[in-house]
């Protein structure tokens, strides 16, 4: 069932909308993958369809709809995949021999690719399964909280971290501070209003910083309130899960001691790979995990106890980072707003639609919400997603718990091509207009 309804592809291919979005299937056959971008800057290379149509080439997606809905996780590319099944094949045939004796040694230098992708310290990351029990690790880890103190959270933070920050009153005694930020958001006002609730707020010693919502797309520029909160004796934890690999940013531009993500998002690693970073001069301030080995204290690795993992996954990183880096870091992230720009610029100004992510470069990536204006509730954002995939053949998610009402997220990927932002585009000016 999706959106409450029966759907198989026969009975969307009988829906209304259906005969267009058939045409969506993929024929393309898998070109070989270009060495690299052409040459040119990424906002102009964004729209070289010629190159972007290899890149696209290079994944094997489902036809059913137009997948607009990316955000979840990132399908793997077919190179990236097919390492991952030799993998999974080697790894259940050499069994514990090969994880016992030889998979340390190949983890670590799994280990130091990620940290050189990301411009850190190897022992600085540790990996973990998901963004998740990273950040989990961080903000319950934290040591550095006392009883009286406050820990700030805004209505655009993850829905799993927010409620990780208000546990912490409980566990370690500290008043919870949440509040919304402007809609419509700028970076002026977004950093107004941090300020502002520090101000207001002078007890505050923990701040969560959701980089790129997952609700609204939204940016936040993590960097400079990083900055303003340590100017007020705050730290600052940062989740990062939508901004590596969709934004031409590593650990250095998050500019945070404390930042938790996973790679199966926007690097494109197989489901179940993530990481976790604390500045070096930074570890005692989280506890060892659960009275982890204190003879490992001084490794970040006691930070996070993940147990067995699946092997096959973490070796195939680099091959997932080979991948990102030859399409190109720049080039993608351009690519995605390009993507996005497209049809956020043909809806911006119908007055049913109001689009929630800033068009401010500082301040939006790939992904971006909206609602039609003055429909913000569980039904009316429920009913678009519905009508989106009933009749136009687009599939979208419902994103809520952000204080303006509702929306629906839009997010492409590098296989979508701009015939499917142009759909979409056409189906919300359609519904617009049909009131
Ligand atoms: C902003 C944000 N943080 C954290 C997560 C959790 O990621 P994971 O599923 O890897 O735990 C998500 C997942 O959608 C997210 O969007």
């Amino acid at each position: 069932m999706i959106c409450g309804m029966p759907f198989t592809r026969r009975s969307f291919l009988t829906s209304a909308g259906a005969a267009t979005a058939a045409l969506s299937v993929r024929l393309s056959a898998q070109a070989p993958m270009p060495g690299g971008p052409p040459s040119g800057a990424p906002a102009v290379v964004a729209a070289n369809e010629m190159y972007w149509q290899q890149v696209a080439s290079q994944y094997r997606v489902a036809d059913k709809v137009i997948n607009l809905e990316a955000g979840y996780w990132g399908v793997m590319a077919t190179p990236v995949a097919e390492k991952y099944f030799r993998q999974v094949e080697r790894v259940n045939r050499e069994s514990s021999y090969y994880a016992r004796r030889s998979y340390p040694a190949d983890l670590t230098v799994v280990r130091d690719r990620v940290a050189s992708f990301l411009r850190v310290e190897p022992d600085e990351i540790a990996f973990t399964r998901s963004a998740t029990e990273s950040l989990h690790c961080l903000i319950g880890g934290y040591n550095r909280l006392k009883s009286g103190d406050a820990v700030l959270f805004a209505d655009v933070d993850y829905p799993a971290m927010q409620n990780a920050m208000k546990w912490l009153a409980e566990r370690r005694g500290v008043r919870v501070v949440r509040f919304g930020l402007p809609e419509p958001a700028t970076y002026e006002n977004v950093i107004a209003a941090y300020d502002e609730t520090l101000k207001k707020n002078p007890d505050v010693r923990l701040v969560l910083l959701t980089h790129v919502s997952n609700k609204t797309g939204l940016v936040v520029p993590v960097a400079e309130l990083s900055r303003l909160a340590c100017s007020r004796g705050a730290d600052v934890i940062v989740d990062a899960a939508h901004s590596i690999g969709q934004m031409d940013v590593g650990i250095p531009e998050i500019g945070a001691d404390f930042v938790g993500f996973n790679l199966h998002k926007w690097i494109g690693a197989p489901l179940g790979v993530a990481v976790v970073y604390i500045k070096k001069t930074r570890l005692s301030d989280v506890d060892r995990m659960m009275g982890d080995e204190e003879s490992a204290a001084a490794s970040i690795n006691s930070r996070v106890h993940t147990g067995t993992t699946n092997f096959a996954a973490f070796l195939t990183v680099p091959e997932a980072l080979d991948f990102h880096v030859r399409v190109g870091t720049a080039h993608k992230a351009a690519r995605l707003r390009y993507l996005r720009d497209r049809w956020v610029s043909a809806v911006r100004n119908v007055p049913a639609i109001q689009v929630l992510t800033p068009d401010d470069p500082r301040m939006s990536a790939g992904i971006t919400s909206f609602r039609f204006t003055g429909r913000g509730t569980r039904q009316d954002v429920e009913r678009v997603v519905d009508t989106l995939l009933t009749k136009y053949g687009i599939f979208t998610a419902r994103r809520t718990g952000i204080d303006g009402g509702d929306c629906v997220r839009v997010t492409p990927a590098l296989y979508t091509r701009p015939a499917d932002v142009d759909r979409l585009a056409a189906a919300l000016k359609e519904m617009g207009t049909a009131g």
